[in-house]
């Protein structure tokens, strides 16, 4: 048998991501491009066909929400720590039943997120550039934080970002992967709904403070009755332009680590 079909499936995924996310010098930006998304095809297909067996996850029985913060050695999102190269890293997040992991961005960063088991409820939004947000305060004759329900404080503008809500959708394991790019569904917000839920997470490249790639985490804001924001705002179909305020990390979000049990992955 050749030793392709031999290798595990998750093996062959994390040889796929290493071939599509591998800086590659020698080739000109038309013939990167074709060949970026032809083996993001590949690792798409690839990703659809994994399941919770496969890494040798048992999907978890539904129980209560660890208490807030005063229960630390029970986090509602664990992480399994698979793999990591410069090119990406990889592993898989469980959601204990009623988890949320908060809205927040993947700076410079690409996605690819495969659920495993249960029902995760995705919301995406693509980040918008600050002058739109100085054009509409401008625009407006009452002060920007007077906008909001409840108004922010004088000092929260600095935090205001525009984004604009590009996808919502919900996933099973009979879902294809859901995809992230550094300008498109950037910002997400996960949530799992009717029970517990894992998925599995390619992102390309790492998260990396030193280099520019932390994570930073939003908040979606309501217009105020009256707002002169609103105007322009009456569809509220998907894509949709919205505000975010960045924020500390939430603290009932807080994820803790557990082993990988899955087949041992070599690159
Ligand atoms: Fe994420």
């Amino acid at each position: 048998m050749p030793r392709d079909n031999m290798a595990s499936r998750i093996q062959k995924i994390a040889r796929q991501a290493l071939l599509t996310f591998r800086k590659n010098g020698s080739t000109s930006q038309a013939d990167e491009g074709k060949s970026f998304l032809e083996n993001v095809n590949k690792l798409t297909a690839l990703l659809s066909e994994i399941r919770a067996e496969d890494l040798n996850i048992a999907p978890r029985a539904a129980g209560p929400l660890p208490a807030p913060i005063s229960v630390p050695h029970n986090p509602p999102v664990t992480y399994m720590h698979i793999c990591e190269t410069d090119a990406f890293s990889m592993g898989v997040f469980l959601l204990k039943s009623g988890a949320c992991i908060p809205l927040h961005d993947h700076p410079g960063m690409n996605g690819l997120l495969k659920v495993l088991y249960g029902q995760v409820s995705i919301s995406g939004f693509d980040k918008l550039d600050a002058a739109g947000a100085k054009k509409k305060e401008k625009a407006t004759a009452a002060p920007l934080q007077q906008q909001f329900n409840p108004p922010l404080l004088s000092h929260q503008k600095d935090a205001l970002r525009r984004a604009l809500l590009r996808s919502v959708g919900e996933f099973s394991e009979s879902s294809g992967p859901c995809l992230l790019s550094p300008h498109r569904n950037n910002l997400h917000q996960i949530n799992a709904v009717d029970g517990p839920a894992a998925f599995l997470d390619i992102l390309a490249p790492p998260y990396d403070p030193d280099d520019g790639r932390d994570c930073h985490y939003y908040k979606l804001l309501q217009l105020a009755a009256g707002s002169e924001l609103l105007a322009g705002q009456a569809d509220p179909s998907v894509p949709q332009e919205v505000w975010l305020l960045e924020i500390p990390q939430p603290a009932d979000f807080w994820c803790g680590g557990e082993p990988y049990p899955g087949p041992k992955v070599s690159l």
